[in-house]
């Protein structure tokens, strides 16, 4: 087991209410995404995730088909737990979730109650857990009826499998219909997690808002843009870059002039507030007291020392903004 850093809870203001709940946040949040798969180095998932856990960040993000392959991610998890962190369950919340593909035939994608709750049960087997404490439906399902997932989440969290319910990457007007059906059951919709960066400001026109009106906290996703909103890609492709690694998702076509011309004019102003530009661009979706945690991925500890300093600073000045807002337009 690690002996975790005794002043890890020293900050109190590191930790955000999550909407209208009993439940707080650390402000970064790790996401298992990438680098926790069967194909990453183990001994690299463990150290980021102790230096996490050292750091005061208690919420660790998984779902279903992390890895790769698929599931590894949640299996890396359970050994990180019974190697180092199990012993310190009750100060974590752990997440998974459901939507995406990943199991043959009918039943392995999308929002029935069969899938999300066979789902659920096998990524508890996969992590050794009884419980988690948030269980997402990871994407809308055009056809089937909403009161169906939100049911599935319901029955979850009666079941004693899950503590809270999410929803992720639902649009505004679905994540308060949503939010009605599970609140009419008694299981208030905690938390949402939308991807939300300075490059990708879907949430901003109404979502936050109706997020703020339900009483839901946010959790927002990819807040660096998997990377581009911080140095990485400056001089080139790193080759431990993400880019170099796994193109899934993250492309050399998407490292074009104009971002790097917008993140180095970024990175400026970043500097001459004192920051990193992940720092900053971690600063400005915290910006929204409705943004309860950005939720960050890492190929490196110091990432995360880097990233958990961004709450150093999490004020912007008018101009600042203003002249964040010209360089975004340009
Ligand atoms: N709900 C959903 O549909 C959904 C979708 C996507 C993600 N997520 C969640 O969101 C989490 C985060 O997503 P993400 O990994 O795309 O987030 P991100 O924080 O935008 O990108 C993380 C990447 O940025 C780079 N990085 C991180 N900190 C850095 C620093 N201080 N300096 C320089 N580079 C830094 C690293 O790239 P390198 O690897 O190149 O070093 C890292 O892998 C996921 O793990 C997952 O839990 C949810």
């Amino acid at each position: 087991m690690h002996t975790p850093n005794p002043n890890r809870y020293d900050s109190p203001a590191f930790y955000r209410r999550c909407g209208r709940s009993g439940v707080r946040l650390p402000l970064i949040s790790l996401g298992l995404w990438h680098n926790f798969g069967a194909v990453d180095s183990y001994e690299n998932a463990r150290a980021i995730a102790r230096r996490a856990f050292d750091l005061g960040i208690t919420c660790f993000d998984l779902a279903n088909n992390y890895g790769p392959p698929d599931g590894s991610a949640e299996e890396t998890l359970g050994k990180i737990l019974r190697d180092d962190l199990g012993q310190w369950r009750d100060e974590l919340i752990i997440t998974t979730k459901a939507g995406y593909y990943m199991w043959p035939g009918p039943y392995g994608e999308w929002g029935s109650r069969k899938y999300l709750l066979s789902s659920l049960d096998q990524s508890l087997k996969r992590m050794g857990l009884p419980y988690v404490d948030i269980f997402y439906s990871h994407r809308p399902d055009p056809d089937t009826p909403l009161e169906e997932t939100m049911g599935a989440l319901d029955s979850a969290v009666r079941s004693g499998k899950a503590l809270y319910a999410g929803l992720s990457n639902y649009p505004p007007a679905e994540t308060a219909r949503a939010a009605k059906i599970l609140r009419d059951l008694g299981t208030p919709c905690l938390i949402h997690q939308p991807r939300y960066s300075m490059l990708d400001r879907w949430v901003e026109p109404q979502l936050l808002a109706t997020l703020e009106a339900e009483g839901i906290g946010a959790t927002v996703f990819s807040p660096l843009a998997k990377g581009l909103l911080t140095d990485r890609y400056f001089k080139g492709i790193p080759s431990d870059s993400r880019i170099a690694k796994d193109q899934r998702f993250l492309r050399p076509e998407h490292v074009t002039d104009e971002v790097i011309a917008k993140t180095k004019k970024l990175n400026d102003l970043a500097h001459s507030r004192g920051q990193t530009l992940a720092q900053m661009a971690l600063a400005w979706v915290l910006r929204h007291k409705v943004v309860t945690s950005a939720l960050i991925g890492a190929s490196k500890v110091q990432q995360v020392d880097d990233c958990v300093g961004a709450v150093k600073n999490l004020n912007f000045s008018a101009e600042e903004l203003a002249l964040i807002e010209t360089i975004l337009a340009k």
